[in-house]
């Protein structure tokens, strides 16, 4: 395909239910929004978004959020975007303006619960829907990203009935207050071994009543979210979910069980599903170092052949020929990025315009994860502004910087990762 080919099937509209994006270029979530202490948006949060939006991005995601207190006082990556309180709406408009008035859609991630993954503060008890923890990179880490001595998460407690309906009682909520925001549509986060993700898989779920055991019953929890998201916020309001599209572990489900377990959610209401690779297990794999994986692997293929003509968007495929094919083919809709998105807001102009020898390439070397991996500002070393494209943004100070070189340095994590390992375990429960 020459580059004008390129620019053309990237260019062409994609339609989610009521809602039409200009082209098949979007900005996936990432928590990188630094919002306020106290969980509100800020003016770096907006302008992030905005110079993404006005880097040409058909559709902007926004991550790092809660939905819920339960979200607030458990997530792994803080301070997030709140959802959970009416009092947060007039902030979360004035960011929807921004983005719009920025030429893109917006629509919002919800995280009612992190699960498996929690960091559980202010008493805050985790929920998942199996005792589960997660054993972190089990199968891999990035590359450049170390976790010296490994790291397994505390051990959440089976859900109960009423569990899950809270959950979904604030997943409903928060897609209301997005909704009275002005958001164009919400997408429910169920992968990674947050909480919906749990139930997705065998792996996670042990479970032995309705939520267990057939795909229908571990669809179960999600599809009733989906329901009653779509009955509160009516038929036209897209609503998709992030779910992973393979566990990439030993006994793991495979594309063709999770594609099985998201046709049972289909029809309760979805309008979209966000592909995403692997969980905190597999973690090298979700966050690849080589574009089109997900498609060397078949994933997105199995999702249309289990799913039909949902709109599927397509994660870690940056060279925009593989995208462009892809859509081509038929087996997915649109292309989702972050790192590269980072490294060059001015991304999907300059693929639209045909000005791909202009394109910053991300180089996949994962600072920016190691900075929100350690709650560190994200910052991108291949694009100086990133962080600040509001200049009053406060930056990661001299310390902090040499910290995230030295813990990406692999010699000096084998001596942190041995040390670690020598000494007594500590107890996280
Ligand atoms: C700094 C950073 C923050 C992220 N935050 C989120 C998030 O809030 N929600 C989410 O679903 N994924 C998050 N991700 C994962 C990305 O959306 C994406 O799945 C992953 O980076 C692989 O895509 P890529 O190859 O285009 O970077 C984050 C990734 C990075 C690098
Ligand atoms: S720091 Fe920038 S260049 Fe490096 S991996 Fe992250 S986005 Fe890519």
């Amino acid at each position: 395909m020459t580059s004008a080919g390129i620019a053309h099937a990237l260019g062409v509209p994609l339609r989610i239910n009521s809602v039409t994006i200009k082209n098949r270029i979007i900005l996936g979530p990432m928590a990188v929004l630094r919002p306020t202490e106290d969980g509100r948006v800020s003016d770096q949060s907006i302008a992030f978004l905005e110079r993404r939006a006005r880097g040409g991005v058909g559709l902007v995601i926004v991550g790092g959020t809660v939905a819920s207190e339960r979200g607030w006082n458990e997530s792994p990556f803080s301070p997030n975007i709140r959802f959970d309180k009416d009092e947060f709406v007039p902030d979360l408009a004035r960011l929807v303006d921004a983005v719009h008035a920025a030429g893109a859609k917006v629509f919002a991630q919800i995280f009612p619960s992190f699960g498996r993954m929690g960091v559980p503060r202010d008493g805050a008890r985790l929920v998942a829907a199996s005792p589960k923890p997660v054993v972190l990179g089990a199968q891999g880490l990035p590359d450049h990203v170390y976790v010296p001595g490994g790291r397994t998460t505390p051990v959440p407690d089976e859900a109960t009935i009423d569990d899950i309906a809270e959950i979904q009682a604030h997943t409903v909520a928060a897609a209301r207050r997005a909704r009275a925001a002005g958001f164009d549509g919400v997408e429910i986060g169920a992968h990674m071994c947050y909480f919906y993700s749990s139930f997705l898989s065998p792996l996670a779920n042990q479970r032995t009543d309705q939520y267990g055991g057939s795909a229908e019953n571990r669809a179960r929890a999600l599809r009733d979210a989906v329901a009653a998201t779509r009955a509160a916020v009516g038929p036209h309001f897209p609503i998709g979910i992030r779910v992973s599209v393979n566990d990439h572990m030993p006994g793991g489900q495979g594309p063709e069980g999770f594609a099985e377990v998201v046709a049972h959610i289909a029809p309760a209401g979805l309008d979209f599903v966000s592909l995403s690779e692997a969980n905190y297990e597999s973690m090298g794999v979700n966050v690849p170092s080589t574009s089109g994986t997900m498609l060397a692997h078949g994933e997105p293929q199995t999702f249309r052949a289990g799913l039909g003509d949902i709109p599927l968007f397509l994660s870690s495929t940056p060279h925009p020929q593989q995208a462009a094919d892809a859509i081509a083919a038929g087996h997915a809709d649109a292309s989702m990025l972050a790192r590269q998105l980072l490294a060059d807001p001015d991304y999907a102009i300059k693929v639209l315009g045909a000005r791909r020898s202009e394109i910053v390439w991300c180089d996949h070397a994962n600072s920016c994860l190691r900075r929100l991996m350690t709650n560190v500002p994200v910052a991108c070393h291949k694009n100086r502004e990133m962080g600040r494209e509001d200049p009053r943004a406060a930056r990661a100070g001299a310390l902090q910087n040499a910290f995230i070189w030295a813990a990406g340095n692999a010699v000096l994590m084998k001596i942190a990762d041995t040390t670690a390992r020598m000494l007594p375990a500590k107890r996280t429960h």
